[in-house]
C-alpha cells in the first residue's frame, strides 16, 4: 500500500498546487482535510471538490467552530491572553486544534504523515508540528513550501499547466489567517513597519474614525464564560460572531505591531479582532470586581505566561495543562454582567455588577457611614514600612 499523507487544506493556490506536487515528489497519496474554525469566505463543499480535483484520494470537511469556540476560545478568554500585551493569539488558537484533526484524520484514514502550507520562516509551521508530535508521535511531518521548494511562483505555474481548479480571484498581495477570533495580514508594503496600514486592509472592522452612533452591549459572564448578550442566551460561537459584528462595525479590535516570532525574526503585523478585544476588555473588568487582590495580581502574570506558551505552539504541553487548571479555579466567581460601549474603535466599559461581587460601598464610601476601620490604618502603616525604616537608617538616603 502507498503511504498516505493527509494535508491541511485551505482551499487557496498553495495547499491546492501542493496535492499533486506532494504526490510527484514523495510518492504519497493526499488526503485533503479541509477545516471551518470560522473564517468565512468560501463554501467548504467547493473547497472539498477542489482538493479531488486536484487529485486528492480523499477529501474531508470538518465544521469545528463549535470546538474551536468552546475549547480554545474559552481557555484563551479566560486567560485574557494577549501576547505581547496586544495580540488575542488568532492563528496561534486554531493551530492546536487543526492539528488534533489532522492527526486523528491520519490514524483514521491510515496516514502515516502530515502536510501543511507553512513557510519555514513563521510560527505556525512550529504549532502544526508540535501539536502534532505532542498527539501523536508516531507521525512524521512534510511542508511542501518548506521542504520541496515549491515556491508561490513554482505553484502559480504548475496551476496554470497542470489546469488545477484554482479559484479564479482578485490574487492578494498580502498573506493573510483568520478565523472567527480574527485576522491576520502580513507582508506587501506592510514589511516596513514605518508604513501606515491602509483601510483597504480590513475586513472584519470599519473605519472607527467614521463619525456614528456608539453602540452599547451587555454581556452576562458565569464562571468566566460570556454567556449571553442584552439577555440572550448564546453559544460561545454565537457570541463572538455577533460581537464580531457589533464591534467591528465600530472599528474596535484594530492592531498594528511588530511581533517577536518565535524563529527569532521581529515582523511587522496588521490584525483586526473585533470580538476578542471586546470580550477580553469585559472579562477583565469584571475579574477587577470578583476577584480577590493577590489572586488577580498572580493571574496577571499567568496570562502573559500561557500567552507565550501557546503562541511557541505548546498548547498540548503539561506547563500549558497546569496554568489551565489554575485559571479555571480563579474563574469560579467571575460571574455577573458587564456593559461595554463600543465606539470609535474602542470597547469601553461603563458599568459592571455581580451576586459574587467583592467591591464593598460601605468601605470604599467617602460620604458618612463608611465602616472602613482608619484607626487602624496608622498602625497598618508603622507595620507595612518598617523594613524601609530601618534601611534607611542604615542606607541614609540622599534628599
Ligand atoms: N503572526 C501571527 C502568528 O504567528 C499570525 C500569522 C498568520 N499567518 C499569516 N499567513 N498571516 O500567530
Amino acid at each position: 500500500m502507498t503511504d498516505r499523507i493527509v494535508l491541511a487544506y485551505s482551499g487557496g493556490l498553495d495547499t491546492t498546487v501542493a496535492i499533486p506536487w506532494i504526490k510527484e515528489r514523495t510518492g504519497k497519496d493526499v488526503i485533503a482535510l479541509a477545516i471551518d474554525v470560522g473564517q468565512a469566505g468560501e463554501d467548504l463543499e467547493q473547497v472539498r471538490e477542489r482538493a479531488l480535483g486536484s487529485g486528492a484520494v480523499e477529501s474531508v470537511v470538518i465544521d469545528a467552530r463549535d470546538e474551536f469556540a468552546d475549547d480554545y476560545l474559552v481557555p484563551a478568554l479566560k486567560a485574557n491572553a494577549l501576547y505581547q500585551r496586544r495580540y488575542p493569539l488568532v492563528s496561534a488558537l486554531s493551530r492546536p486544534l487543526i492539528s488534533k484533526l489532522l492527526a486523528r484524520t491520519a490514524r483514521e484514514l491510515g496516514a502515516n504523515s502530515i502536510a501543511h502550507g507553512c513557510t519555514g520562516m513563521g510560527n505556525d509551521q512550529v504549532r502544526f508540528e508540535a501539536a502534532v508530535y505532542a498527539l501523536a508521535p508516531e507521525l512524521n511531518s512534510v511542508a511542501p513550501i518548506r521542504d520541496l521548494s515549491l515556491t508561490r511562483d513554482v505553484a502559480i505555474e504548475y496551476a496554470e499547466q497542470h489546469k488545477l481548479p484554482i479559484r479564479q480571484s482578485k490574487s492578494s498581495p498580502y498573506s493573510i489567517d483568520q478565523n472567527m477570533w480574527g485576522r491576520a495580514v502580513e507582508t506587501g508594503f506592510l514589511e516596513d513597519p514605518w508604513n501606515a496600514p491602509i483601510e483597504d486592509l480590513y475586513e472584519y472592522t470599519q473605519d472607527p474614525t467614521v463619525d456614528r452612533e456608539p453602540t452599547e452591549v451587555l454581556i452576562t459572564f458565569e464562571t468566566g464564560v460570556p454567556v449571553a448578550l442584552d439577555g440572550e442566551r448564546l453559544t460561545m460561537r454565537q457570541m463572538v460572531e455577533k460581537l464580531n459584528k457589533l464591534a467591528g462595525d465600530q472599528g474596535v479590535g484594530r492592531l498594528d505591531m511588530v511581533e517577536d516570532r518565535l524563529v527569532g525574526i521581529k515582523s511587522r503585523e496588521i490584525y483586526e479582532a473585533p470580538a476578542a478585544i471586546a470580550l477580553i476588555e469585559a472579562h477583565t473588568h469584571l475579574e477587577d470586581l470578583t476577584l480577590e487582590r493577590d489572586v488577580a495580581r498572580y493571574k496577571r502574570q499567568v496570562e502573559v505566561e500561557w500567552s507565550n506558551l501557546v503562541y511557541d505552539g505548546l498548547w498540548y504541553g503539561g506547563l500549558k495543562r497546569s496554568l489551565d487548571a489554575f485559571i479555571d479555579y480563579t474563574q469560579q466567581k467571575v460571574s455577573g454582567d458587564v456593559r461595554l460601549k463600543l465606539h470609535q474603535g474602542r470597547a469601553v466599559v461603563t458599568g459592571r455588577r455581580s451576586d459574587e461581587s467583592l467591591y464593598d460601598y460601605s468601605l470604599a464610601t467617602y460620604d458618612t457611614g463608611n465602616t472602613f476601620n482608619q484607626d487602624s490604618a496608622r498602625g497598618f502603616i508603622d507595620i507595612w514600612s518598617l523594613p524601609s525604616r530601618i534601611a534607611a537608617r542604615r542606607d541614609k538616603p540622599e534628599l
